[in-house]
């Protein structure tokens, strides 16, 4: 069966990494004899720029028709000024909404080869390897209304809304609670119970839909603490489920205990298992077009791909070692540089993935 891919590379670093994932996919075709195809569409800044909107609608059907997505990144300075409604970040959102990409599951797992890069001390996060379940397309990043209001006393006011219904908790939790039981059966919620009702709710479906999953151990935890324990003893975590924002939140600092945010693939699912994947890391303008960016995540974010959309684990399995091969060569971009290692660019990096697949 052919699966057909889309690649949206976006802005910033985005063409660069994904000109990268896509030689690596090119290679598994040649080597794995993989059938797949690839087609590409504007989003974010670049559609901005050549048709007006972030989320143009060739794009949208280009996406609705395939069997999975890889995504670079979106944003940059050049589109800041935008009015919030036509900004890139809005074609993120929109496609996540749009194709109901609500699973967002984000693993954060240190390579042992990378050790010393984490800015945490070695014995702290050796042998890390969590997962974040993050709700995508609810809560405060969706909720209604929202906007910037004048009040009668002419002060501007801006507001947003935290709104989580019964089913959309239910159904991000039957993700985590899924994931977990795959895994070592540690499932932590987070929340803020002690502050906002939506968490409130969040926390009793949570509660009421463990006794489904008896071999699941689940345990609550407010967010602020949550972001102490990542940096203070992340390896007492498996699998974490939070809201949209938590999830954005932790997800970054979850990211740094593995050295880079350049490292780390996510994968977004709708309730089929179709989805999209994207490194967890922006669309980095400072660097972009520098051939400086780690290609690392999207690598990884295509092997995930071919693993939860396409049923090509082997494939995805010979990415994966190749990844964790060039780390042992030595090889490394310049944000999981240490003393010893051989800095390469983008681009070499890229092709060093593919000879350890070629070779492997
Ligand atoms: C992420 C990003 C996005 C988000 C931005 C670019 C809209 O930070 O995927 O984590 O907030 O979801
Ligand atoms: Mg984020």
């Amino acid at each position: 069966m052919t699966h057909n891919v889309l690649v949206l590379p976006g802005d910033g670093i985005g063409p660069e990494i994904i000109a990268e994932a896509v030689k690596v996919l090119e290679a598994c075709k040649q080597k794995f004899g993989l059938d797949l195809t690839i087609d590409s569409a504007l989003l974010g800044g670049a559609a901005i720029d050549a048709t007006g909107s972030p989320l143009p609608e060739d794009t949208m059907a280009k996406a609705k028709a395939s069997d999975a997505i890889l995504l670079g990144a979106v944003g940059g300075p050049k589109w800041d000024t935008l009015d919030m409604a036509i900004r890139p970040e809005k074609g993120l959102l929109g496609i996540r909404s749009g194709l109901a990409l609500f699973g967002n599951l984000r693993p954060a797992i240190l390579y042992p080869q990378l050790a010393a890069a984490s800015t945490l001390k070695p014995e702290v996060v050796s042998g890390l390897d969590i997962l974040i379940v993050r709700e995508l397309t609810g809560g405060i990043y969706f909720g209604q209304p929202r906007g910037v209001r004048t009040l009668d006393t002419g002060e501007r006011q801006g507001y947003n809304t935290y709104v989580y219904s019964e089913s959309e908790i239910r159904r991000i939790g039957k993700v985590a609670f899924e994931a977990a039981r795959a895994r070592n059966g540690k499932l932590c919620s987070v929340d803020k119970a002690n502050v906002l009702e939506v968490t409130v709710l969040w926390r009793e479906i949570m509660e009421s839909m463990a006794k489904d999953y008896p071999d699941v151990e689940l345990s609550h935890m407010y967010v602020d603490n949550a972001a102490m324990q990542l940096v203070r003893a992340p390896k007492q975590f498996d699998v974490l489920v939070t809201g949209n924002m938590f999830g954005d939140i932790l997800s970054d600092a979850a990211a740094m205990l593995t050295g880079s945010i350049g490292m780390l693939p996510s994968a977004s699912l709708d309730a089929n298992g179709k989805g999209m994947y994207e490194p967890c890391h922006g669309s980095a303008p400072d660097i972009a077009g520098e051939n400086k960016a780690n290609p690392l995540a999207t690598i990884l974010s295509a092997a995930m791909m071919l693993r939860y959309s396409l049923g090509e684990g082997a494939v995805a399995d010979a990415i994966e070692e190749a990844v964790s091969s060039v780390l042992d060569q030595g090889l490394r971009t310049l944000d999981i540089a240490s003393d010893g290692c051989q800095i390469v660019g983008t681009e070499s990096m890229g092709e060093a993935v593919v000879s350890a697949l070629i070779s492997g």
